[in-house]
């Protein structure tokens, strides 16, 4: 059994969902066929993650097995930083579609409130964070787009009925304010890092006040980060004493906890597991619930800890300082 968040539109989107970030191309096929066996419905994909094309062919085996069709399924997609120029946006949305195999997304996201250099298609795709990858030391090349204009050109994406939902990654308080002043359709989710370490209450009260769906990425916490060199040991949920006795007061996982945790807060969450067991693990979090206290518990495990920060990996891994939550 899954759940789902109404959407402002009255639209549902799927609470777990299946991160696809760091999902090697090979491995694509087995995990959306396993994951679709489980139940998934909800996939969470990005031009970014440099595994659309697979991701594209896996859905169409499986629309094509016949297990499910279109319309069962939830597709997301995010636009990258090179493409927030108002001409990029729709021939980039039109890119991940034909990747993707599909002719309209159920969510396209701002993937950053970051503007980097436009890199064509054909020089380079996914274009990734830097604009010289060849040379000695590569780094970033931001442009000044403001991101109404990326935002205007999102809506017409929507208008032309190429994608049903619009909504936006990793902004905060601030610049959803300032997207609110001026949009004509109003973000429909704010896809964040949100764990345990980083519970971000008042952001997603903010979220809660102003009718946006909230996703959490990287609802383990730290687990994706360690093969990336941006965790530290000990960093791990899954150890913490209080976690693993509410898993054994409950006869569950550590994972189980803290994804309960997540889409008992009202998040929906997208972990990644290429694991048919994880799989599993993952989806199956609706026939227990947390009480008052114990999710109180967890929430006090936080420490504003954020993985994901281009603030910290920007200088560390691509030469260029690009705070963005500070
Ligand atoms: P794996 O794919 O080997 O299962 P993210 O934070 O991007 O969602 O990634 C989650 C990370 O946690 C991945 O490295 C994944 O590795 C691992 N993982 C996913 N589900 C579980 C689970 N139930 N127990 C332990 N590790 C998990």
């Amino acid at each position: 059994m899954t759940d789902n968040i109404q959407l402002a539109s009255g639209s549902k989107l799927p609470s777990i969902g299946l991160g696809l970030w760091k999902i090697a191309p090979d491995d694509v096929a087995p995990t959306i066929t396993s994951a679709i066996d489980i139940g998934y419905r909800h996939f969470d994909s990005a031009c970014d993650y440099g595994n659309e094309a697979e991701v594209g062919n896996a859905l169409q085996q499986v629309l094509q097995s016949g297990k499910v069709k279109r319309d069962d399924l939830w597709i997301t997609s995010k636009l990258w930083n090179t493409y927030h120029r108002a001409e990029h946006v729709r021939p980039a949305l039109e890119k991940a579609l034909s990747d993707l195999q599909l002719d309209y997304l159920d969510l396209y996201l701002i993937h950053f409130p970051i503007s980097l250099q436009f890199i064509p298609f054909d020089k380079r795709y996914p274009p990734g964070w830097v604009t010289n990858p060849d040379e000695a030391s590569p780094h970033m090349e931001p442009v000044a787009v403001p991101i109404r204009e990326t935002w205007e050109a999102m809506q017409e994406l929507k208008e032309a009925g190429l994608v049903k939902e619009i909504g936006v990654c990793n902004f905060n308080c601030a610049l959803l304010r300032d997207l609110l002043s001026y949009a004509k359709i109003p973000p429909a989710v704010l896809q964040v890092e949100m764990h345990p370490l980083l519970t971000q209450e008042k952001l997603l009260r903010f979220c809660r006040e102003n009718d946006i769906a909230v996703t959490a990425f990287s609802p383990l916490g730290a687990l994706s980060y360690f093969s990336i060199g941006m965790a530290a040991e000990g960093e791990s949920l899954l150890d913490r004493e209080v976690i693993k006795q509410i898993a054994a007061d409950h006869q569950c996982t550590p994972a189980q906890i803290i994804l309960r945790w997540g889409v008992q807060r009202g998040t929906a969450i997208v972990p990644k597991s290429t694991h048919p067991d994880r799989l599993r693990e993952n989806f199956s979090l609706f026939d227990f619930e947390l009480t008052e206290d114990e999710m109180a518990t967890i929430n006090n495990l936080n420490e504003n800890r954020r993985f994901n920060d281009p603030g910290k990996f920007g200088e560390e891994a691509f030469n260029t300082f690009m705070p963005i939550y500070e």
